[in-house]
């Protein structure tokens, strides 16, 4: 018999189905047995009298049974089939579930990380993280169709590639057929999808994963997470601005229908008003922070194009004055240029952040589309001749006919664990890596062997 999802149950009063998932919880009550089915629809009541023995909890089972009516009294209003039960005739059980690790009919937040992501894929039943789970691909979706319903291109970018100045330390990958050479697993997509803007597609996205070697907070990922990348030609400032808040509108109101925007349209707040109002360049602007069901918008422009050096080895350039504020591709503010000689900490960048509910949830900025003011750039972060010839295939594109271009990247991790006001971006992402760096479920990192290093040309030092 085909196969019948729990929530489909409501509407077959009288029919009999043959229903497959997991044993959600059991009951005895007076010779019957009681349990909810659970499968990816949701969950519907299985009663019987002489049902398998063995009806372990989280076990997969085959039930066949007539669907009824409950009566009106024992209708259970917390379930969507709540009106109905099956009647089993039959009940197979396919494979027996031991007893679980932890408990999984709880939010699980009080339960220790390391167990919830040891037994993650056990950890992903909990009714939240699959909500959760859930959510985030039906936004990725939304994205998608919205993107591309305006013309967007999605293009997917090289993962071995070439060290990306971001500002994060690179993870390295060695080349076995160019010995002592590495490939860098990217930070983001953002020389490609410049070069894809030269290869004149206007418009590109991606559902970028990027990794960056940094340490981790609440809401930053150890290692990997994952970007809604986009670019555009022939656009200014606005126009990017604009679509993505047409973006992220649209998807809360699909998406989270019960959460309410504090304004529309977002504020556009300069950098130097954020930090002197509220002293931060991510003010949270909720009007009640208590409320999860709040979203407060707002960008945050007018950056400082670059800052004073602080980290002795960003860029390894210890002695060098600047640091690009966001990174060295983002255009100066036309007004602002002529102060690139004279007093380069005066000059504006064409950078914007999204912010939400005091979460940096996406940067991005007009790039710089001049190789003359690129090379300046180069000059003021203090790259050397060497450093700058890591980057002569950007200024060779930029000679062949190049848009005025700019796009965003909002984080896909980071939107997600502010708009479900989780603490932790671990809550939204199926297999994260814990704050060690230590991998769920697959427990990497993990020793090569001696084969594999000499295939690669590598020696641990001891
Ligand atoms: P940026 O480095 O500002 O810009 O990153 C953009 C967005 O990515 C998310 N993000 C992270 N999320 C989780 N864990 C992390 N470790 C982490 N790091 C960043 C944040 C952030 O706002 N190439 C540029 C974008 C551009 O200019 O278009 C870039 O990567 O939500």
């Amino acid at each position: 018999m085909t196969r019948t999802l729990a929530g489909a149950t409501l509407e077959l009063v009288g029919k009999t189905v043959t229903l497959k998932g997991w044993i959600n919880s059991v009951r005895s009550h007076g010779g019957l047995t009681f349990f909810d089915l659970r499968d990816r629809s949701g969950l519907v009541q299985v009663v019987g009298e002489k049902l398998a023995k063995d009806l372990k909890p989280e076990s997969v089972v085959a039930v066949t049974g007539r669907v009824k009516a409950r009566p009106q009294n024992l209708v259970n209003p917390k379930l969507t089939t709540g009106k109905v039960e099956v009647a089993a005739q039959t009940v197979e059980v396919i494979t027996v579930s031991r007893e679980l690790p932890l408990p999984i009919d709880t939010d699980g937040r009080d339960i220790d990380e390391q167990v919830r992501l040891k037994y993650r894929y056990l950890d992903l039943r909990r009714p939240r993280m699959a909500k959760n789970i859930r959510l985030r691909s039906r936004a990725v979706k939304f994205i998608h169709d919205f993107l591309t319903d305006q013309d967007f291109v999605e293009i997917e970018t090289p993962i071995l590639t070439k060290t990306t100045p971001e500002g994060a330390r690179d993870f390295l990958v060695p080349s076995r057929l160019k010995p002592g050479q590495f490939y860098a697993l990217p930070q983001s997509p953002q020389q490609y999808k410049q070069l894809l803007m030269v290869a004149g597609f206007e418009r590109y996205f991606q559902i970028a994963r990027c990794f960056r070697d940094e340490d981790p907070r609440h809401d930053r990922a150890y290692g990997e997470f994952t970007q809604l990348d986009l670019e555009m030609s022939f656009v200014d400032q606005n126009e990017i601005l604009s679509l993505t808040e047409e973006l992220f509108t649209g998807l809360v109101k699909e998406i989270f229908p019960d959460k309410k925007v504090t304004a529309t349209p977002w504020p556009r707040i300069a950098h130097a008003e954020a930090i002197k109002k509220y002293g931060s360049d991510k003010p949270d602007l909720r009007k009640d922070k208590k409320d999860p069901d709040e979203l407060a918008f707002a960008w945050i422009i007018d950056f400082p194009l670059l800052v004073k050096q602080t980290q002795e080895d960003f860029f390894h350039g210890a002695g060098v004055k600047y640091a690009p504020s966001h990174h060295m591709f983002t255009a100066p503010h036309p007004d602002d240029v002529k102060l690139l000689e004279s007093d380069p900490l005066k000059v504006r960048g064409l950078q914007h952040d999204l912010v939400l509910n005091g979460y940096e949830v996406g940067g991005g900025s007009v790039r710089i589309h001049d190789p003359a003011v690129q090379e300046k750039i180069f000059d003021l972060i203090g790259f050397t001749d060497k450093q700058k010839n890591q980057f002569d295939h950007m200024l060779t594109a930029f000679g062949y006919g190049v848009p005025p271009h700019g796009g965003i990247a909002p984080g896909i991790d980071r939107f997600l664990m502010a708009a479900l006001a989780e603490p932790s971006l671990r809550e939204v992402i199926a297999f994260p890596a814990v704050s060690s760096g230590q991998t769920a479920v697959m427990d990497a990192p993990s020793p090569a062997t001696p084969e594999q290093l000499k295939e690669l040309h590598l020696k641990l030092v001891k």
